[in-house]
């Protein structure tokens, strides 16, 4: 196993993610991101210059028109695409350093993924499908379908083991989706619209059951929203326009507007 990615793994995990010694406060670090695409003769400039520093146990919104940048940013810190210039520390792990094995290993290990569209494989159950990353992981099969069983119960599907994707609601696929992020103990989850196929009180749900997880178990919860009402739940409230970050609202501040945003029911 890669030195560094298991030095990755050790400062970053554990059920509290508690700050071992020397470590610093910031579980993900991001230093001037520019992140362009090509398209024929045509350049779209999607992060122009974010930097941004997330604190472990962190529940954090990033807001912004669509196109804005914020998947771009997600792909970026998730260890699914790469900058044109700056770069993404995790767990003070600077990410461009590690070759394709200690990246695998990081995203498997360190880094949950919720996606708006859930993402499932069909042909598989929501015990297989949360069991899926701990055999990525190379864990004990029965210690896999153990923790897949406790997640599955977690989110409220312990009735629902051995339904296939096809056979449970959209709330019901994104909580299978939710378990699965969190299959291998991560320290970061990253929710990209996690609520943006579902309906407002399956939204509320799902938004309650980050925070729970958020609170009760310190993951770091960054996530990617349209959606008003994960403001509420949030410690800062990060707005991106124009692939920049463009304001930064902190916990305080959010509580002053939070009753006028309560009554939107912004779907967008
Ligand atoms: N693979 C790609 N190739 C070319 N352009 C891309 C690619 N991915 C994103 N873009 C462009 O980069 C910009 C930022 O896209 P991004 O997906 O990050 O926006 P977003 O803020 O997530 O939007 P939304 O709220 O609609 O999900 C957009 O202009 C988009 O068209
Ligand atoms: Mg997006």
């Amino acid at each position: 196993m890669a030195v560094i990615a298991e030095d990755v793994v050790a400062a970053g995990n554990g059920a509290n993610n508690k700050k071992p010694g020397g470590q610093t406060e910031y579980v993900v670090r991001a230093k001037d991101l520019v992140k362009e695409f090509q398209m024929g003769q045509e350049t779209t400039r999607a992060l122009n210059g974010v930097s941004l520093d997330i604190k472990r146990g962190e529940y954090l919104s990033i807001m912004g028109p669509s196109g804005s940048g914020k998947s771009t940013f997600f792909n970026m810190i998730g260890g699914l695409d790469k900058p044109n210039n700056g770069s993404v520390f995790i767990n003070d792990v600077d990410m461009a350093q590690l070759d394709a094995q200690e990246l695998a290993f990081l995203r498997c290990h360190t880094i949950g993924y919720i996606f708006q569209s859930f993402n499932l494989i069909p042909v598989m159950t929501a015990l297989e499908n949360v069991q899926l990353p701990t055999i990525f992981a190379g864990k004990p099969s029965e210690d896999g379908t153990a923790r897949a069983m406790e997640l599955l119960e977690i989110v409220g599907l312990g009735h629902r083991l051995h339904h296939k994707p096809s056979e449970l609601s959209g709330g019901q696929q994104q909580r299978v989706a939710i378990a699965r992020s969190l299959a291998n103990n991560p320290s970061i989850v990253l929710a990209d619209e996690p609520t943006g196929n579902l309906d407002l009180k399956t939204g509320t749900e799902i938004i309650a059951l980050l925070r729970k997880l958020n609170k009760e178990q310190g993951v770091t919860i960054i996530s990617a929203t349209h959606d008003h009402k994960m403001v509420d739940v949030s410690d800062r409230v990060v707005w991106i326009r124009d692939g920049r970050v463009d304001k930064i609202e902190l916990r305080e501040d959010i509580d002053l507007h939070i009753g006028s945003m309560g009554n939107e029911e912004d779907e967008a």
